[in-house]
């Protein structure tokens, strides 16, 4: 089993509309509802792979429920802390006509530092019940940035590899207690360094090989359509994917984390470890859901990616 943490957990729900106005009152075409958040991209991603994947984080409410029971209804085993507060909704409001989208995320309620320590303590407990532990997403409020450091730490005690894939303060505070995995964008990237870094492979690969050798742990960076770099603190390999005819590439980089996870759990080497994971990422693409992609693109797309060695 796999622990996916999904602490900033919200209902995604859609809303189509013909056409979306201001101050109008509109009818809706159709609406769609989903358990969402990275963790829980993750967790659908891994099911693909073949993993067996637990969300955990905070629920309430009747939101909280429907969380639950939707991953369950996907097939995707659950483990929250009940809140007693009402869970997130984010709304996004697609106009058809004119091919907008509008969204709207609710901040949430703050988690109380005896919820905190709850899911703390519950971890504690759980931890060696599980092969890996996914670390995604951004923090509820009233959840202090080093929480990730706190639960890492928790892991690394227990000998359970674990895998950050957040920003800002939580990935900052996150990295240092030296993660199995981290896997930043470009864009969040930049909170791992003093200065910016250029935007050439070159320049992002020793960007890249320096974080992972201070921080004793593997970094993978993904860079959209343009692939992904990974370096363990020694070597560093770039992986392109195939050009594709993307739809969607919301959930594409929790996408690349279960690949990498799932062939890292088999043992596999850096190499085939990236491939998987941007073959994911890829494949996840090529479908609207995110964290949904077709296993037969993933396998094509995976024999398809291009690997060099930079370092
Ligand atoms: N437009 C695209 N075409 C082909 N592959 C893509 C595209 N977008 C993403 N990918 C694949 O997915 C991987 C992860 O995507 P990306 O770098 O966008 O992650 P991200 O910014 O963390 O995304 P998110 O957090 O929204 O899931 C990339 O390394 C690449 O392999
Ligand atoms: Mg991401």
């Amino acid at each position: 089993m796999i622990l996916c943490l999904n602490l900033n957990a919200a209902i995604d729900k859609t809303i189509l509309l013909n056409t979306f106005e201001l101050d109008q009152i509109h009818r809706s075409e159709k609406v769609v509802a989903l358990a969402g958040g990275k963790g829980c991209n993750v967790a659908r991603a891994l099911k693909t792979l073949g993993k067996s994947p637990v969300v955990s984080g905070w629920v309430g409410g009747f939101a909280g429920k429907f969380i639950e029971d939707e991953l369950n209804k996907e097939g995707i085993a659950t483990d929250f802390v009940k809140t007693g507060q009402e869970s997130r909704t984010c709304t996004s409001i697609l106009d058809q006509n004119n091919q907008t989208l509008t969204e709207i995320y609710e901040k949430g309620e703050p988690v109380s530092a005896e919820k905190i320590e709850e899911l703390e303590a519950h971890f504690r407990e759980t931890v060696e019940d599980y092969q890996a532990i996914t670390l995604s997403g951004s923090l509820p409020p009233g959840v202090p940035s080093d929480i990730y450091a706190r639960l890492i730490k928790i892991a690394h005690e227990a000998g359970i590899p674990t895998y950050l894939d957040s920003s800002k303060n939580a990935l900052r505070d996150g990295i240092a207690a030296k993660p199995f995995l981290v896997k930043p964008n470009e864009t969040e990237i930049s909170i791992l360094l003093d200065e910016k870094p250029g935007t050439s492979v070159r320049e992002l690969a020793t960007a890249i090989q320096a974080i992972a050798s201070r921080h004793t742990t593997t970094l993978a960076l993904s860079l959209g359509e343009r692939g992904a770099l990974i370096s363990d603190g020694q070597r560093v390999l770039e992986a392109q994917a195939p050009q594709v005819n993307a739809i969607s590439a919301v959930g594409s980089g929790d996408s690349m984390l279960a690949g990498l996870l799932s062939a890292f759990s088999e043992r596999l080497p850096l190499e085939e470890a990236i491939k998987s994971g941007v073959a994911a990422g890829t494949a996840n693409t090529l479908t609207l859901g995110a964290g949904q992609f077709d296993i037969d693109d993933f396998e094509k797309i995976r024999q398809e990616v291009i690997l060099k060695t930079l370092t």
